[in-house]
C-alpha cells in the first residue's frame, strides 16, 4: 500500500469509528494537530467534513471520550478493537456499570450490546427504564483477551474514566453488576452475597449491587433475587425523584 492508500484506509477506519460511536452521542473525534495538516493536502484523499467542535467544553463527556479513546495505559489498550467508553443519556439520573466488554461489545463499541446486555435491556424494561434514559458503563473500558477478569492494574489504569464519568453525570443512583464490578466501585473485597441487596455509598451516591445479567444466562435461579434488588432500586428511584420534586416545587 502507497502512503495515499494507508491514509484513505485510515480514514475509513476513523469515519466507521465516529459512525459508531454516534449511538453514544460521541459527534466528533478530535484528530492530533499534525494529522489534521494531512488532511489540508488536497493530493491525498478526500477529507472527511470539518468535524465539528465538541459540543460543551473541555468538561463534557465527549472531552472525556477524546481524552481517552487511545488509552493504551494498560495491555488491554493493545489487544481491543474498540474502546466501549459508555452510552446513554448524559444526564441521567440511574447508572448501570457492569466489568468490562465481551466479543460484541468490542466489536461495536457499545457497552452490553451481548446476550448479557440483550438481559440487561429486559431488565430494565422490567423496572421501566429504557436504556437511553439511563447511563451503561463498564469499570474497565477494553476487552480483556477471552473474557478473562480484569486485573487489579488494568481495573486501575481504568478507574479514572469512571469516576470522571460518574463526576460528570451525576446519577442519583448507581448500580453495579456482578462482583467485579461491586467490588471495584466500593473497594472492598466482601463477597457479592453481602454486597447485594443493601444501599451503599459512593462519595453521596447511593449504590445498590446486584448479580450480572451474564451470571443470570448461566444460572436462571439467580433471576428472583436480581428482581428483587432492581424493585428496590426502582422504588429508591421513585422515592428520590418525589423528594426532588417536592424539593422543586417549595
Ligand atoms: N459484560 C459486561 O460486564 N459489560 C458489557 O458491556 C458486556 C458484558
Ligand atoms: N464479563 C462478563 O460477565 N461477560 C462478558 O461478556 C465480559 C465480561
Amino acid at each position: 500500500m502507497d502512503a495515499r492508500h494507508e491514509l484513505a484506509e485510515l480514514v475509513r477506519l476513523t469515519v466507521r469509528a465516529v459512525a459508531q460511536q454516534k449511538d453514544n452521542g460521541i459527534e466528533s473525534v478530535r484528530l492530533p494537530d499534525d494529522l489534521t495538516a494531512l488532511f489540508t493536502d488536497p493530493r491525498a484523499v478526500t477529507p472527511p467534513a470539518a468535524s465539528p467542535a465538541p459540543r460543551s467544553d473541555a468538561t463534557s463527556l465527549q472531552a472525556l471520550y477524546d481524552a481517552n479513546c487511545t488509552c493504551t495505559k494498560c495491555p488491554l489498550g493493545h489487544t481491543r478493537r474498540h474502546f466501549v467508553f459508555g452510552s446513554g443519556n448524559e444526564h441521567a439520573e440511574v447508572m448501570f456499570i457492569g466489568e468490562a466488554p465481551g466479543a460484541e461489545e468490542d466489536a461495536q463499541g457499545l457497552p452490553f450490546v451481548g446476550a448479557a446486555g440483550q438481559l440487561l435491556t429486559k431488565i430494565l424494561e422490567a423496572i421501566k427504564f429504557n436504556r437511553d434514559e439511563v447511563y451503561i458503563a463498564n469499570i474497565v473500558k477494553c476487552r480483556p483477551p477471552n473474557n478473562r477478569e480484569p486485573r487489579p492494574e488494568e481495573m486501575a489504569a481504568c478507574e479514572p474514566i469512571l469516576r470522571e464519568q460518574i463526576r460528570l453525570i451525576q446519577p442519583k443512583l448507581i448500580c453495579a453488576l456482578g462482583r467485579v464490578a461491586g467490588q471495584a466501585l466500593l473497594r472492598t473485597t466482601a463477597p457479592l452475597g453481602r454486597l447485594r441487596g443493601t444501599f451503599h455509598d459512593y462519595h453521596g451516591i447511593k449504590v445498590l449491587v446486584t448479580y450480572h445479567p451474564a451470571a443470570l444466562l448461566r444460572d436462571p435461579s439467580l433471576k428472583r433475587p436480581t428482581w428483587e434488588d432492581v424493585q428496590k432500586l426502582r422504588r429508591e428511584y421513585d422515592q428520590l425523584m418525589e423528594f426532588t420534586t417536592k424539593a422543586q416545587r417549595t
